[in-house]
């Protein structure tokens, strides 16, 4: 059951927070996981902590708002390591600098669109360059990490954040009609607050989260690690909260 034996994974900022645990989970269900992100000490650190317990990992360092370097990079590793089975589209927030949230009637133009190209932009680089590949083979699985945010209003000061999530939600359902008949699926899943969040911000939340805790990368991997298994293949252009029942509908 969810075995990804002999199938090569994806999975873009996964140097630390949700895309580690993500990697964790799908190596451990016997996936080659290529460990991506922009800092390459954490992209190895990844993939190191992967081999460590005994699964299979690489590292790969590039940025997911590059189209250029997506590209080139994505077709060096398919002739390192063969095809893209599983593409997790993780990388996110505000890119490589440090969110900082503020209400859109006081937000600066000039600070956009680092959340669009990271949240929009770098989703749709990565699977441009894996879709024809996975449609001439006959399988493949998308998954995007998304976000509450990306779902709903929220008084929190992500405004444009949200906005970029919601179009990378949108962009699944959309592909996902596209190459249904070719044997690949792409769903999104909007994670609720998770513990990589500022304890201050985190601490006046929790108590509205029903399940009464933060999400963990663990949370974030064991959705990822269903939806890139064979057995999700009659599941395409969803949306899967994972939030600790903070989105009852
Ligand atoms: N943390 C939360 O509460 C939360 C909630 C909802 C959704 N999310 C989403 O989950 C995903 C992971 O969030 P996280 O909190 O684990 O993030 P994080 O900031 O802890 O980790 C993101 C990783 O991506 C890397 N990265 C940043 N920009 C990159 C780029 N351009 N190219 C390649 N790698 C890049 C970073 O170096 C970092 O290692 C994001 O898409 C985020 O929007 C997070």
């Amino acid at each position: 059951m969810l075995d990804l034996t002999g199938k090569t994974a994806l999975v873009t900022g996964a140097g630390s927070g949700m895309g580690l645990g993500i990697a964790h989970q799908l190596s451990s269900q016997g996936a080659h996981v290529i460990v991506n992100d922009i800092v390459a000490a954490k992209a190895e650190s990844g993939a190191e902590q992967i081999i460590a317990r005994g699964c299979m990992a690489s590292a790969s360092v590039w940025d997911v708002t590059d189209a250029d370097a997506v590209k080139a990079s994505i077709g060096n590793l398919e002739d390192s390591f063969g095809a893209i089975d599983i593409l997790v589209n993780n990388a996110g927030n505000a890119g490589a600098v440090d969110m900082v949230q503020a209400a859109f009637r006081d937000s600066v133009p000039e600070n956009w669109r680092k959340f669009v190209d990271v949240n929009l932009y770098g989703v749709m680089h990565c699977t441009h360059a894996v879709l024809p590949g996975m449609c001439e083979r006959g399988w493949g699985r998308v998954i995007t990490i998304s976000s509450a945010a990306g779902r709903t209003g929220l008084n929190i000061g992500v405004s444009v954040y949200g906005a970029a999530k919601a179009g990378s939600i949108n962009l699944m359902r959309h592909i996902s009609q596209e190459v249904g008949r070719h044997g690949v699926t792409c769903n999104a899943i909007a994670l609720g607050l998770m513990d990589t969040v500022p304890e201050e911000f985190a601490r006046h939340i929790i108590p509205s989260i029903p399940c009464g805790r933060l999400g963990t990368a663990e949370d974030a991997g064991y959705m990822t690690g269903f939806l890139a298994s064979e057995e999700a293949g009659w599941i395409t252009g969803q949306l899967f909260c994972v939030d600790g029942g903070a989105a009852p509908f």
